[in-house]
């Protein structure tokens, strides 16, 4: 990771390869100009320009907003990290928060995912200097907290981002309970990892079928972060389908390619404790993954079967590939057993999610509309994008199955994210349902072009969002 340092002296007197000074985009032209140093103007559609006399790189934003210098940093380093250039000056452009965001655009900055490339180059950027000066000339209180936060959250998300992208064949059930305990071992966390045999025990028959034609074995992750008197009890559930083929109901080769993706709800839970503990937030966390591939052969679960679900609910099958709603609602159902104050499940579970929202948006779901709302507000506070969908009781009847309880698929085309979502709701207790929130990541959770903060692949979606959620459901009361 990039070293960000802090310097006492100001923009002109600290030594660096590189300043980098953000401006408003309609007054770069000028800059140029102004630095008569027309043969080094480049990228005038990206908005940055190198003036190779004064060692400035100017990026133009939009705004001064936390989110457009969050993406701007990002764009810098991701300009710089291809040059020699191996330091890298910044001025303060406001509070902490503001700051925070530019931490974590230029450590995000770096990110690549090369495991599987058998030759790469290694960027010459090491450092960044923040020096004391730029717009606000007030050093920010507590900017070093800001910093850590920021390395946490970039830590985190470049977890989950490598994982995500890790290939199925290698990325497998197995691969997601070891990198668990070595996430529990890191930070002290209670680590339980449930086999076949713990699923066939705890009446998983939802969760099972799905596993039954995989060669590799499901698990159940379960990660516990417990601080001394925490303030709330908080179960996060994530989707961990380490590969998605749809099963009988195959999906279309087109369709299929990304689908090792399906393990990002599975992959955030696991991000978010990892960051809560580093953090030390005062909550009880529980992570639940649940682990399984869904796949074709002889064994497979068929479109037609019942099964029995862990809260005792029979489901008709009538399409193998709405497989995640399947094993989320035995994993919530353990969940509930926890007896939490929130509880939250992050899936990639509907193409219909992506299809209403686009591809950079999160759909939010659930009873109790305070609860969506803050959710909503803690994921664009973070830098993520969210939006409410609402339940009617319209769509619930299309859920209805004639044969079992309730059928894993609805009987129309249209509504997919919502009635997977009120799927999900039927195996919610009484009791827990307005502390339950959907989170359907199926949008931002893969990226195939770059935006934001994010380029191809994994973008670690759910994370910051879930961890300034939880900041903010402490600070509540
Ligand atoms: N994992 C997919 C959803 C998905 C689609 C995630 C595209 C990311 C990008 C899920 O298991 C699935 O296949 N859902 C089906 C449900 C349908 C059969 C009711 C879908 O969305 O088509
Ligand atoms: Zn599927
Ligand atoms: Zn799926």
């Amino acid at each position: 990771m990039l070293k960000i340092q802090f310097k006492k002296t100001d923009f002109k007197n600290t030594k660096a390869d590189l300043g980098l000074v953000f401006i408003p985009k309609k007054n770069l032209k000028e800059k140029w100009i102004e630095s008569k140093n027309f043969k080094d103007f480049g990228y005038e559609g990206e908005g940055i320009f190198l003036d190779q006399q004064n060692h400035i790189l100017y990026l133009g934003v939009e705004d001064f907003s936390v989110d457009a210098l969050r993406e701007g940093s990002f764009q810098a380093i991701c300009f710089v990290k291809k040059m020699p250039f191996k330091n890298l000056k910044l001025g303060i452009y406001g509070d902490g928060m503001l700051m925070q965001g530019i931490f974590l655009g230029l450590l995000l900055g770096m990110y690549e995912f090369n495991k599987y490339k058998s030759k790469t180059k290694i960027s010459a950027l090491k450092e960044i200097f923040i020096v004391n000066e730029g717009i606000s000339k007030d050093i920010p209180k507590d900017l070093a907290k800001n910093l850590i936060s920021a390395e946490i959250l970039a830590q985190s998300i470049v977890l989950v981002r490598d994982a995500i992208n890790t290939p199925p064949e290698d990325a497998t059930p197995l691969f997601l309970a070891k990198l668990a305990e070595s996430i529990a071992k890191e930070n002290k966390l209670t680590c339980k990892i449930g086999d076949e045999k713990f699923l066939a025990k705890e009446k998983m028959g939802a969760f099972l079928a799905v596993n039954r034609a995989s060669i590799h074995p499901p698990r159940l992750i379960h990660l516990t972060y417990k601080p001394k008197k925490p303030k709330a009890r908080i179960v996060i559930v994530g989707k961990g389908l380490t590969y998605d083929s749809g099963g009988l109901s195959l999906k279309p080769a087109d369709y299929m390619v990304t689908m090792k993706a399906d393990k990002s709800g599975g992959c955030a839970v696991l991000g978010v404790i990892n960051a809560v503990a580093k953090m030390g937030i005062n909550v009880e966390l529980h992570a639940i993954v649940g682990a399984t591939e869904n796949m074709i052969g002889g064994n497979a679960y068929k479109p037609d079967d019942v099964l029995l679900s862990r809260e005792g609910k029979t489901i008709e099958v009538r399409n193998t590939d709405a497989e995640g709603r399947l094993v989320l609602a035995d994993c919530l159902s353990y969940a509930q057993d926890i007896k939490p104050d929130c509880l939250i499940d992050f899936a990639t579970l509907t193409g219909a999610c992506v299809v209403g929202l686009g591809e950079y948006t999160s759909g939010v779901m659930g009873h109790n509309e305070e609860l969506k709302t803050r959710f909503e507000n803690a994921a664009l506070k973070s830098g993520e994008l969210a939006t409410r969908l609402s339940f009617n009781k319209h769509l619930r009847k299309l859920i209805d199955s004639k044969i079992a309880d309730v059928s894993n698929v609805a009987s129309s085309r249209y509504g997919g994210a919502i009635t997977a979502g009120m799927f999900l709701s039927e195996f919610i207790r009484e009791e827990y349902k307005d502390k339950w929130l959907h989170i359907d990541i199926a949008g931002p959770a893969y990226v195939e072009r770059d935006w934001d903060i994010n380029t191809y692949g994994a973008s670690g979606a759910g994370v910051r969002a879930c961890v300034q959620f939880l900041l903010d459901f402490v600070k509540k009361d």
